[in-house]
């Protein structure tokens, strides 16, 4: 089993509670399956570009124009783009790692997102058969932490909106999130035990994507 993980967190693991979920969720995830490929991005050390004219042009004039030919500037504006959906179209399970900021996931993250979710890369696009994944990615693992408490259908969460919407338009329905919440302890005497609970969710999140881990490769084993 392939997996991505993707961080957006500026912080050393022992002052973020992402990240700490992330120890949590790895943790358990490699004792159960050793045989786990991993692939770490850390975005402050790989920093996506924001979303450019010339990437724009590059992705989205050859789907309205299939004769259209990539200049070379638009050819290079592809560049982190590229390398990151490769990354992701090996990946069989895909985890966010990420704080609340603003209601929302951060920009370096948004901007990640802006690169790879881009048609030719990790999907296609068209009239007739509408959108088709190029990846084969099955759950997305969404770990986040936040100051405040928002309760289910809460306006004011854009950013688990914003990973169901945009993943489930390339077709990834599964989305399973631990979320710490209530991390602000200006307002919350329980930052701790919220805490701890999301971590029980991250080891518990990890036992059923080893499950199936272990579902798809005894699928290859039938069809082989
Ligand atoms: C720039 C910034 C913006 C934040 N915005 C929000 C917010 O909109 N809602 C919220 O509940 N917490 C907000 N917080 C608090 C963080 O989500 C909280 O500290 C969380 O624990 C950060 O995750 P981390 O511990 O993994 O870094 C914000 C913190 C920072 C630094």
């Amino acid at each position: 089993m392939n997996v991505l993980h993707v961080c957006a967190n500026p912080k050393p693991t022992e002052e973020s509670v992402s990240k700490q979920l992330a120890a949590a969720f790895f943790g358990k995830l490699i004792e159960l399956r050793p045989d786990v490929e991993l692939v770490n991005v850390n975005l402050y050390d790989e920093k996506p570009p924001f979303y450019s004219y010339e990437l724009y042009r590059g992705a989205w004039y050859p789907v309205f124009d299939e004769n259209y030919e990539l200049s070379k500037v638009e050819e290079m504006a592809f560049n982190y783009a590229g390398k990151q959906a490769e990354m992701f179209n090996e990946a069989d399970v895909l985890v966010l790692t990420m704080p609340m900021w603003n209601f929302a996931a951060p920009a370096i993250m948004k901007a990640w997102m802006d690169q790879i979710l881009c048609p030719g890369l990790t999907f296609s696009i068209s009239k007739e058969e509408g959108v088709k994944p190029l990846h084969k990615i099955k759950s997305v693992v969404l770990l986040v932490a936040s100051g405040g408490i928002y309760k289910e259908e809460d306006e004011r969460d854009a950013l688990t909106r914003q990973v169901r919407a945009a993943f489930g338009f390339i077709g990834i329905e599964d989305v399973e999130i631990a979320w710490a919440e209530g991390q602000n302890p200006l307002f919350f005497d329980n930052c701790d035990e919220a805490k701890e609970f999301a971590i029980e969710s991250a080891v518990e999140i990890a036992e059923d994507i080893a499950e199936l881990a272990l579902d798809s490769t005894d699928e290859e084993v039938v069809s082989e």
